[in-house]
């Protein structure tokens, strides 16, 4: 079932696409290709989705593959409001001009659940879009403009978390950063989501290639807890219960009311039931122990617990 195919994956500097192309190493046959702006242990070719050129070597180089996964993205909301203009550029105008380049493959677009904004949550691809952010709405940009891919899939993940060691911190490495350096993790107990593991998202990712779907789908944990609730669930997990987290918001930037999604569509269409969070805090303790990562992932751990404990 999972042989054969070649596979290119943008933003493989980044957290989920380093991620996914590890995932799709290990769990298929499929050779797997990786673009990044700079070198790295992912990528195969160094180039800018926004320069002209770039993308055109992009497209002869790689014009035979099966599936281009888009994860590339200026990912920051804050980095979004600090220069609009490259938001737009990579989030959207980039984005449709690599589809452009790829008419045969099927195009998967990382998108996010940040899209819907209704007051009762539990969205599905159903519920009306409602961007509250340039981000969003740049996101929301991307994926007009990859539907008109024939072969395309639009996936709207809750936030992502896993250990990870690109240059932009995720979820989860930001609370690891602050335990670490001793700082007060304040955290918001009225923002609700679905969070899920990366390895998580990178089996669903590759079912729905495997499987040739198409269309737009949730992907977030079946549970939903705030955010306050994520980060003291982790801690816990990590034997760090003295550790406070303070209740409170985080940033200025307008989020949706309630960012809770229904993940029952993908969940149907791959025919595999997400694990509970309790089973994907495990995954993240078992990788953070070095299980999967070395000794840099052991260090931080260890040495973040160490910390705290003293
Ligand atoms: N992580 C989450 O919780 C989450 C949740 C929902 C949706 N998403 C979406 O999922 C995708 C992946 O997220 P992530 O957390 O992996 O983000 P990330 O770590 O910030 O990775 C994004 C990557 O895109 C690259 N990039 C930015 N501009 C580029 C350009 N002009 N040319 C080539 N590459 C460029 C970045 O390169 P540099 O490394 O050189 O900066 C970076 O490696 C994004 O589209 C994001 O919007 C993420």
């Amino acid at each position: 079932m999972h042989t054969g195919k070649t596979i290119l994956i943008t933003g493989a500097n980044g957290f989920v696409g380093s991620r996914l192309s590890r995932y799709l190493h290990e769990h298929t046959g499929w050779t797997v290709r990786g673009i990044g702006r700079r070198p790295g242990p992912c990528v195969d070719t160094v180039a800018d989705i926004t320069r002209d050129r770039d993308l055109e070597e992009i497209g002869s180089r790689f014009a035979d593959v099966d599936a281009v996964i888009h994860t590339a993205a200026v990912s920051r909301p804050y980095d979004c409001d600090a220069d609009p203009d490259t938001c737009r550029k990579v989030n959207v105008q980039a984005t449709g001009d690599l589809a452009t380049q790829f008419p045969d493959a099927a195009f998967l677009f990382f998108s996010t659940y940040a899209v819907y904004n209704r007051k009762e949550g539990s969205s599905t691809e159903e519920t009306p879009v409602a961007p509250t952010n340039l981000y969003i709405a740049t996101k929301l940009g991307g994926e007009g403009q990859v539907a008109r891919s024939p072969n395309h899939v639009i996936l709207r993940p809750s936030v992502i978390f896993g250990y990870s060691t690109t240059a932009h911190d995720n979820y989860f490495m930001t609370l690891l950063r602050a335990v670490r350096e001793g700082r007060e993790m304040v955290s918001p107990a009225d923002q609700f989501f679905n969070p899920v593991h990366v390895e998580v998202v990178s089996r669903l990712v590759r079912d729905v290639i495997a499987l040739g779907l198409s269309g737009v789908f949730n992907i977030g944990c079946n549970e939903q807890m705030s955010k306050y609730e994520f980060n003291r669930a982790v801690l816990d997990r990590f034997g760090l219960q003295s550790v406070p987290v303070k209740c409170g918001s985080t940033d200025g930037i307008p989020r949706p009311m309630n960012a809770t999604i229904s993940s029952e569509k993908i969940q149907r269409a791959v025919g595999y039931r997400i694990p509970s969070f309790p089973e994907m805090l495990d995954m993240l303790f078992a990788e953070c122990q070095g299980l999967e990562w070395g000794a840099d992932a052991r260090s931080v751990a260890e040495g973040s617990m160490g910390k705290m404990k003293r």
